[in-house]
């Protein structure tokens, strides 16, 4: 299948940078088409930990070119520094396999001051942001005055900086945040212009190409599904489109490209999610402690990005029912199973009840999941450790029954299982 999609099917932090690594082993491109620096995929091989928030983790290949999309928003002091990364880790990394394109924006200090100042007068309110300045450099791109990658090129590029962060001063000082000195800024984006133009492409029109050469493109959606800007559990959402279609207008590719398209759903075992916004299935006490890990782990449910703990549930299969439809998924991958291990009785939320109504669909999206109480069924734990486990029929029959209740839910099939953080620890479907 030339095209596919890897996509979170709840709140991000469902482990696709794991799973993009193990499809991409056969991939010839590896995009991302949404988000910046707020994501984070961890990939660890053997000894080594890669955590990548905006190169896609299919760099790690040596086959692969990676490409960041028309549909990012991109810090390019981080862009630097995770090249610099991942050649201190002897990834190879040239302008030949790794392009930015053209149309992707920018993100400069002003976007992140902006989003600090936005958060801070929220208050009680507040988002939970990343701090990465996602919103306000999005908010530019809708307001279209947002200044893309190949403005970094144009002679009045530094001019327009500067006005952009006048512009932001002005937002900033009615949010009682200090001002910014354009000058510095200026200086220091005319480096980044230098540094960043070998990388610099129409990667609409490469991708496209290299479809019709039959060449396979893995696109790595950054976030999740309940996280979209048109259809999460909005606001407390991100600014960008995570849903697998948003890949086709991320990346610049038609309709075309969807026809035969691969459309894997990553989903936790469990359900996390970081900063506000609703969670019917939300777990509190120790066994919301046993779930979360102690965060002495890189796997536990820490956030990659900014450290926060992730607050942590049972699986909701009323909204990975929603992702299936919103992303036309065809495929789950299960990640993190081996985390359920040791629990007497795992608890899946099948459909929900408002007053004496049950629903198996949610009946206006999920923004305001508040007058819904999650329909619980109970099955059967396991004891033994799955982590070692590579073949399905080694699995444990209570785990093989868990898994299948969620294909079911699903209705699609499941193909991989993720049983521990390294690359090997995963178990095929049969
Ligand atoms: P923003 O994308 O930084 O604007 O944050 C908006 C919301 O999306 C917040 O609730 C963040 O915690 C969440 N978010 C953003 N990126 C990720 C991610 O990669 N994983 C999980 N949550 C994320």
């Amino acid at each position: 299948m030339p095209f596919q999609v890897v996509v979170g099917a709840q709140w991000g932090d469902e482990g696709k940078g794991r799973i993009v690594d193990w499809y991409a082993a056969q991939a010839d491109y590896s995009a991302r088409y949404n988000g910046g620096d707020n994501a984070g995929h961890t990939v660890t091989v053997g000894e080594r930990i890669f955590k990548l928030h905006l190169i896609p983790s299919g760099i790690i290949h040596p086959q692969v070119v990676a490409v960041l999309g028309n549909g990012m928003v991109v810090n390019p002091h981080r862009f630097l520094e995770e090249i610099e990364m991942l050649r201190q880790a002897d990834v190879p990394v040239t302008p030949g396999r790794l392009r930015l394109s053209f149309a992707a924006h920018l993100i400069t200090p002003a976007h992140q001051a902006l989003d600090a100042a936005l958060e801070a007068r929220r208050g009680k309110a507040s988002i939970g942001t990343t701090g990465r300045g996602i919103g306000p450099a999005y908010t530019d791109k809708a307001t279209r005055r947002g200044l893309r990658m190949a403005d970094l090129q144009a002679a009045d590029f530094g001019a327009r900086l500067a006005e952009a962060v006048v512009e932001a001063n002005r937002s900033l000082d009615l949010l009682g945040a200090p001002q910014l000195d354009p000058a510095p800024l200026v200086a220091e984006f005319g480096e980044y212009a230098r540094q960043l133009s070998p990388y610099i492409a129409d990667t609409s029109a490469e991708l496209d190409r290299a479809l019709r050469d039959g060449k396979t493109v893995l696109a790595e959606g950054a976030q999740g599904t309940l996280l979209d800007i048109d259809h999460g559990t909005y606001p407390f959402v991100t600014s960008s489109s995570t849903v697998a279609p948003g890949a086709l207008t991320g990346l610049g590719l038609g309709l075309a490209a969807a026809r035969e398209a691969r459309v894997t759903g990553v989903v936790k075992a469990f359900q996390t999610r970081v900063g506000a916004g609703p969670f019917p299935t939300e777990l509190f006490g120790d066994l919301a402690e046993r779930l979360r890990g102690s965060g002495v782990h890189p796997w536990d449910e820490y956030g990659t990005t900014t450290g926060r703990p992730r607050r942590v549930g049972w699986l909701d299969g009323v909204l990975l029912r929603y992702a299936v439809r919103l992303n036309g998924l065809t495929e789950l991958v299960v990640t993190k199973l081996d985390i359920l291990s040791g629990l007497e009785t795992i608890r899946l939320c099948t459909a929900y009840r408002s007053g004496t109504q049950r629903l198996a669909e949610l009946p206006f999206g999920p923004s305001d999941l508040s007058p819904f109480a999650p329909v619980y069924e109970d099955l059967p734990g396991w004891q033994a450790d799955v982590s070692g486990v590579r073949a399905w029929s080694d699995l444990p029959q209570a785990a093989q029954a868990y898994l299948d209740r969620i294909g079911e839910l699903a209705g699609i099939p499941i193909r991989l299982v993720s049983v521990g953080a390294e690359r090997e620890q995963v178990v095929p479907a049969p």
